[in-house]
């Protein structure tokens, strides 16, 4: 028997490798969610223990008797590093056979803003001695098929470079894929590159056209043009800047990781862009 435990049941991601373990066979009693709000979690079915990476004294009980954990990586920037490198130490202490991570694509040469909090989670997890599994997830497809409705409404998709490759995939197939990883002991040491078919910015409004049918175009803005724009729409100037730096590294390639490790670990082809937009449609 093995115990599962997944961090982040009460967000996006944690909940759905929760249910593709629960899909392909773990029977519910193995898998064990964390959440640093449990009753946030009551539905997910099975337990559901607490778990704050910033309280080191929540850490220890919730890892007792666990096997493999995921840790999704957490939402607070600026603190990361140091909550991620407690729930390690905290997995070590515990006596965990298997830590994987979430980190971010392609992070030995992804230049963006959230690199310098996923790549030393990564050595930090290297370091520590644990078996580990690594998986880099892309940007979910969700980022842009979320904002159907505002590229519908002003018919165009802005950016700073709307040929640039994003390996973007959806969260769904990104937690079959993470579940197939954590089931797999094969999958000990190993470094993933979860990215979809890669797309472009201007491949997404030509794909939006097609699908809706109603004309959505890409348009190419400067760095203090879309700075004004997030201004204008009640960003303050740290998101604002935050949000522009994020889309230079799109618009550097940060996120093009070509890779068949998504197709492969869900043993299927990726949910392609038309797919997806179709979905969000429906
Ligand atoms: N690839 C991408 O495009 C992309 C986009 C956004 C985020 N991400 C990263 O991927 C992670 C998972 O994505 P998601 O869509 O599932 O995000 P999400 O829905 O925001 O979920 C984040 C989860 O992390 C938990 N968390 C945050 N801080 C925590 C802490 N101190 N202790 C314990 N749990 C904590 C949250 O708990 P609460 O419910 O209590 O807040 C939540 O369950 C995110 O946390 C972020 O690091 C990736």
């Amino acid at each position: 028997m093995t115990t599962y435990a997944i961090t982040g049941v009460t967000g996006h991601l944690g909940r759905l490798v929760v249910g593709e373990l629960l899909a392909r066979g773990v029977p519910a009693t193995d898998v064990v969610g964390l959440a640093r709000s449990p009753e946030m979690a009551a539905d997910l079915g099975g337990a559901v223990r607490r778990a704050d990476y910033a309280d080191a004294a929540s850490l220890d009980p919730a890892l007792e008797g666990v096997d493999v954990l995921l840790l999704v990586s957490g939402s607070e920037l600026g603190q990361r590093v140091a909550q991620h490198t407690a729930v390690i130490k905290a997995a070590t202490a515990a006596g965990v056979r298997r830590v994987a991570y979430t980190s971010i694509a392609n992070a030995d040469g992804n230049a963006g803003p959230l690199t310098p909090e996923h790549k030393p989670t990564e050595e930090a997890l290297r370091a520590s001695g644990l078996p580990f599994t690594i998986l880099r997830d892309n940007w979910y497809l969700e980022n842009y098929t979320g904002q159907l409705p505002q590229y519908l409404a002003q018919g165009e998709v802005r950016g700073l470079n709307g040929d640039a490759r994003i390996g973007a995939a959806t969260r769904a197939d990104m937690a079959g894929a993470i579940a197939a990883a954590l089931l797999d002991d094969g999958t000990v040491g190993a470094t993933f590159e979860l990215s979809g078919p890669p797309i472009t910015l201007a491949g997404l409004a030509a794909t939006i056209t097609a699908v809706t049918g109603t004309t959505v175009v890409y348009r190419n803005v400067t760095a203090e043009e879309l700075t004004a724009a997030l201004r204008g729409s009640g960003l303050d100037e740290g998101t604002a800047g935050f949000v522009v730096a994020l889309e230079e590294s799109v618009a550097r390639g940060d996120l093009d990781a070509p890779s068949d490790d998504l197709p492969r670990l869900l043993g299927r082809p990726a949910t392609t862009l038309e797919q997806a937009l179709r979905a969000a449609l429906a």
